[in-house]
């Protein structure tokens, strides 16, 4: 990256024309994304299964090798080997099942020592852990620190991860999930807990989910995938709101708390992407599309044959459609 201009420092990720591809290239995962991460910012990352949300974050964290594009955390690029062991620290990844997670043989004191030892956190290892343990709400932490996972709830265990993840200082929290597995009564305590990281300590987190309900309570923007791309993003009211994208406005008739809007199935194959439809990736199952709407007013035969990406950045809610673009 170059010289980091005052407007970039805040810039705790930046995505560049970002693609991803399993077998060879035949399956694009993700497809030109682009995004910013500002510092302390919290973006919710939706969309349907397969749409690509877990690959991005991946990318991110280094796991999956990029066909195009460049990913800076931090202003440094990802991928430059020696620099991995510093990415680890900076970014923390979260995952949906917190057993899976953590040992079951090693302590919860272990838990979160490990990473401690691994990047060589300075300070009293004891009280690092006990203090991790408490900012994560696990409290008093001596009644944590000798027991094991399967003696814990499974809201306490995310909340270990959490507590694991926090004590390395993270810049960035990479949340795939973070609330999917557990129980509907403790979805809200690990989402404010969070939210606090990002209040008290300036971390940013990018928070894949499938449910636009955790969206609203925890993000500040709002980025739809669809098929590798992000095909709308903004503020999260106005995402929400007032979405511009068909896919969006879909994906929202569907959730039983936002009333006044006519339920949308969407007809049409399921996406799959190694086969990328031409034109906009979404027209087979647009509703503007198949009601005819799209050709009345005239630009039917652009979104069958001219692929699309978001707007430019010139607006905070930006979105990849032909039936706004116009
Ligand atoms: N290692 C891999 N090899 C081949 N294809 C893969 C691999 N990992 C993911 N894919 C494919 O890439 C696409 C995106 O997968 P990804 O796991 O990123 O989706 P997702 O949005 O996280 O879905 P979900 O909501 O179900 O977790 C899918 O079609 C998936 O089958
Ligand atoms: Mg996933």
């Amino acid at each position: 990256m170059s010289e980091a201009s005052p407007a970039a420092a805040d810039v705790v990720v930046s995505l560049t024309n970002v693609q991803v591809q399993f077998g060879g290239g035949s399956v694009r995962a993700v497809d030109t994304v682009s995004l910013d991460v500002g510092r302390g910012e919290v973006v919710a990352l939706v969309g349907e299964s397969g749409c690509g949300k877990t690959t991005l974050i991946r990318a991110i964290i280094g796991l999956e090798p990029l066909a195009h594009g460049s990913i800076a955390v931090e202003g440094s690029t990802v991928g430059g080997g020696r620099r991995l062991r510093a990415l680890r620290r900076r970014v923390q990844m979260i995952f949906q099942d917190p057993s899976g997670a953590l040992n079951p043989r090693h302590s919860i004191y272990e838990a979160v020592a490990e990473g401690l030892r691994i990047h060589k956190v300075k300070g009293h290892e004891p009280t690092l852990v006990a203090e991790a343990l408490a900012a994560a709400g696990l409290r008093p932490p001596d009644r944590y620190l000798r027991r094991f996972p399967h003696e814990l709830s499974g809201g306490q265990r995310q909340r270990v991860i959490i507590a694991a993840a926090m004590a390395l200082q993270p810049a960035l929290l990479l949340a795939d999930e973070p609330v999917a597995s557990l129980d509907a009564s403790i979805r809200g305590e690990i989402l404010a807990l969070m939210r606090s990281f990002v209040d008290s300590r300036g971390v940013s987190i990018i928070a894949v989910t499938h449910d636009l309900g955790l969206a609203w309570n925890i993000a500040d923007r709002v980025a739809v995938m669809y098929l590798g791309r992000i095909v709308e993003v903004g503020p999260t009211e106005e995402v929400l709101r007032s979405p511009k994208h068909p896919y969006t406005q879909a994906l929202l008739s569907v959730v039983p708390e936002i009333e006044g809007m006519a339920q949308q199935i969407l007809v049409g194959e399921t996406p799959d992407p190694s086969r990328i439809p031409s034109g906009c990736r979404f027209h087979p199952r647009c509703p503007v599309v198949a009601s005819g709407e799209a050709d009345r007013l005239g630009f039917g035969d652009r979104c069958r044959g001219v692929d699309l990406e978001l707007e430019p950045e010139v607006a905070a809610h930006r979105v990849a459609c032909h039936a706004v673009a116009r």
